[in-house]
């Protein structure tokens, strides 16, 4: 599975982490930046990961902010994206199971190491259930 990440200042930290994960866990991803915690602007770093994502390039996106919210709404205008702003693992795996989520955003200042690595592992190890009903419903959404 090839993954691509980004993050801007608020999530640079919990990227760091997230990417030190995936290489123990031998993933194959490419890191888009940001690479400081010098202030910067999300849609810059959200809408090539996420345009990455819907042109196959890569086959999941995470992406990290301060709340997650403002690369959410980015990636979410992107068409093909799935962006899920994500805080637990019951959400994780749901946004996988029923919604087959593309983009995973999180939350650089209010998730531990702990909870978004959970997360991480838990969002990339779920495969979408392929439901008639729920491919449904993600074909509205594509209509
Ligand atoms: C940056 O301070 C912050 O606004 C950004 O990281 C994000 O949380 C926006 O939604």
């Amino acid at each position: 599975m090839k993954i691509a990440i980004g993050a801007d200042h608020g999530g640079y930290k919990l990227k760091e982490i997230i990417t030190a994960y995936l290489k123990r866990k031998k993933f194959e991803f490419k890191d888009f930046g940001t690479y400081s915690e010098e202030s910067v602007d999300y849609p810059d770093y959200a809408y090539p990961v996420a345009e990455a994502v819907a042109r196959g390039e890569y086959d999941r996106g995470i992406l990290i902010c301060g709340s997650g919210v403002g690369v959410c709404i980015t990636a979410n205008k992107v068409k093909g994206i799935r962006a899920v702003l994500v805080h637990d693992t019951y959400t994780a795996k749901q946004s996988r199971e029923h919604g087959d989520a593309n983009v995973l955003c999180l939350a650089g200042r209010r998730l531990s190491k702990a909870q978004a690595t959970k997360i991480v592992a838990v969002w990339l190890k779920t495969e979408f259930s392929g439901d008639e009903r729920h491919l449904r419903r993600i074909r509205k959404i594509e209509r």
